[in-house]
């Protein structure tokens, strides 16, 4: 079983059962709003997740992660949601810069 809790949007669970498929599916496939510019293409950092635990439970970091990293874009502790795909549960943020305008985040 996969499961992603999103600790800044009221404690939310999202559970799956495939691990092939990416986080960003999958939050959106269950109802939740994320952002994701580029369409989950890995050409921007707006569906970027702040993992709190379980970054053991992601899939190995994508080209276009790395790249980010080495520019700064994105922290150690950060996944994009179009590239990682959870293995098992996590536990992650919306980043501050991403979040969306319309709803109503619980930090
Ligand atoms: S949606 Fe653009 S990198 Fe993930």
């Amino acid at each position: 079983m996969v499961k992603i809790t999103i600790e800044n949007f009221a404690q939310k669970e999202v559970i799956g059962q495939d691990t092939r498929t990416s986080a960003l599916k999958l939050l959106l496939e269950s109802g939740v709003d994320w952002m994701h510019a580029c369409g989950g293409k890995g050409r921007c950092t707006t569906c970027k997740m702040v993992v709190i635990q379980g970054m053991e439970n992601f899939s190995a970091i994508t080209p276009a992660e790395e790249r980010y990293r080495q520019e700064g874009r994105l922290g150690e502790n950060e996944r994009l949601a179009c590239q990682s795909r959870p293995l098992g549960e996590v536990v992650v943020c919306v980043a501050e810069e991403y979040k969306l305008p319309h709803l109503r985040y619980s930090d």
